[in-house]
């Protein structure tokens, strides 16, 4: 019964997309279960770059069954346009099942969490603007939109009406005009009659072919550093990105599962506001840097931060994972750098951290990283096809954080492309 759980082992965009159309033909399905349209998922295909929001990035592939369990918060309105695209690009989306179970996200939610953050002024957290924290805290309050009464007008008016008073409530705290309900309905009509296809149960799928002996991956969206219980609090999403939030919010049992695979880059990158004690301090280095790197966001193209590999985070995401695999992407980024630093301690207020805090505030005051430095190495690494085929020095790099950390390497990317990847014995 073996399930292989994908997680993002920084703040997201580690490059799960690349791994996850990699591994996924050899997989029967693949499963979403957090996160909703702010995940930004880029797979290249012949030159050909595609970025999945919604869809779980299994659907590249003809015959591989695609899930959104029921700890994914969609946009119908992004997912038809998601599904209208990826059909001009030629791919289909008949093996797409939606759990009546997910959480809907409804024009108000994105409303309130662009008003929230506009308020927020230097206090924000930089979201992506989806509406993903106002509809995961309507599900937690008990009050939400699930799929199955989206996609049925008489449930979808009961539920609306149900807490109208409290929605319109937050819409005129923040200003906005107050829900016309008959409107929103006849907006939302058209929709529920093309989505209504993919309404499906998740679980019971899932469980059958696992019990057949067949191979199910849980694609998870953003990344540990982003988890809402164990991330850099309150700078994160609202879902729960690691391992764990894939047998909540993905309904799959922990005793079946045989891997976990964390995708880390071979440096750091965040988008949004909140800690990053290895960011890059010279500007100069880090817009060159960003701009080599290609560190734009998939979602909302801002600006990615960067900055050198963060050991400490990182041993906190394998171990919180309980990690069995790695893999390194955009190693080829670091090619031609004299040397390379990676962080293997906070100092805060006069102490030395090497855990990382759960008490995750600690990094919002002075932190000071503390360095240890690597020689680094020249060379194109897009073509090499082993690990032998790279540089001393990458392998001694990639060896030690993978020492540090405790976990085996299972492969490294060396370029966008699809085929751009190093299987590790
Ligand atoms: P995700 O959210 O984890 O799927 O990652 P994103 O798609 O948001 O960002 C990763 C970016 O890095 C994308 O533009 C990928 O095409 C690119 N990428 C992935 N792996 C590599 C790699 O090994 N080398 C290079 N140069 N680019 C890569
Ligand atoms: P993928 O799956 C990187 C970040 C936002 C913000 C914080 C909260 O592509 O790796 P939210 O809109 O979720 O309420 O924003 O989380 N964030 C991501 N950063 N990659 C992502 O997804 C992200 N999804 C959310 O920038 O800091
Ligand atoms: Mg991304």
């Amino acid at each position: 019964m073996p399930v292989t759980i994908v997680v993002g082992g920084q703040w997201g965009d580690e490059g799960k997309g690349k791994i996850v159309d990699a591994l996924s033909a050899g997989f029967r399905a693949v499963v979403r279960y957090q996160g909703g349209p702010n995940a930004g998922h880029t797979v290249v295909r012949d030159d050909r770059r595609l970025v999945l929001h919604q869809l779980p990035t299994g659907i590249l592939q003809a015959d591989v069954h695609c899930f959104l369990a029921p700890g994914v918060v969609l946009d119908p309105w992004a997912l038809r346009q998601e599904i209208d695209e990826l059909h001009s690009a030629g791919f289909n989306s008949e093996m797409l099942v939606i759990s009546p179970a997910c959480h809907v996200i409804m024009p108000w939610h994105r409303d309130l969490d662009g008003c929230q953050e506009d308020r927020a002024g230097g206090g924000a957290i930089g979201t992506t603007r989806r509406g993903i924290g106002p509809c995961y805290i309507d599900k937690t309050a008990r009050r939400g939109i699930r799929f199955a009464d989206f996609v049925d007008e008489e449930r979808l008016r009961h539920r609306i009406e149900a807490h109208r008073e409290s929605i319109d409530a937050q819409l005129m705290q923040a200003g906005k005009p107050v829900l016309d309900v008959e409107a929103l309905l006849e907006e939302c009509r058209p929709l529920m009659r093309e989505l209504i296809d993919y309404l499906g149960d998740s679980a019971r799928p899932v469980r059958n072919m696992l019990e057949a002996g067949e191979a199910v991956l849980m694609e998870g969206a953003q990344g540990t550093l982003l988890d809402v219980d164990w991330g850099t609090y309150p700078f994160v999403t609202s879902s729960n990105p690691l391992a764990g939030g894939a047998c909540t919010g993905g309904g799959v049992s922990p005793m079946t599962v045989e891997r976990v695979i964390g995708i880390f880059k071979t440096y750091q990158t965040r988008v949004g506001n909140g800690p990053f004690p290895s960011e890059f301090q010279d500007e100069a280095f880090h817009d060159e840097f960003r701009q080599r790197a290609g560190e734009f966001g998939a979602t909302t193209g801002r600006n990615r931060r960067c900055g050198w590999f963060d050991l400490v985070a990182a041993r906190h995401s394998a171990r919180i994972n309980g990690l069995t695999d790695l893999v390194f992407t955009k190693l080829d980024i670091l090619s031609g750098l004299p040397d390379i630093q990676v962080c293997v301690g906070y100092r805060v207020g006069g102490e030395v951290l090497e855990d990382f805090p759960e008490d995750s505030a600690l990094l919002e005051g002075p932190v000071e990283a503390v360095f240890r430095t690597l020689p680094g190495w020249e060379g194109d690494l897009s073509r090499a096809s082993s690990l032998e085929e790279l540089p001393k020095n990458a392998r001694a790099y990639l060896d030690f954080l993978s020492a540090e950390m405790g976990c085996r390497i299972g492969w490294v990317s060396t370029g966008p492309g699809s085929d751009q990847v190093i299987r590790c014995p």
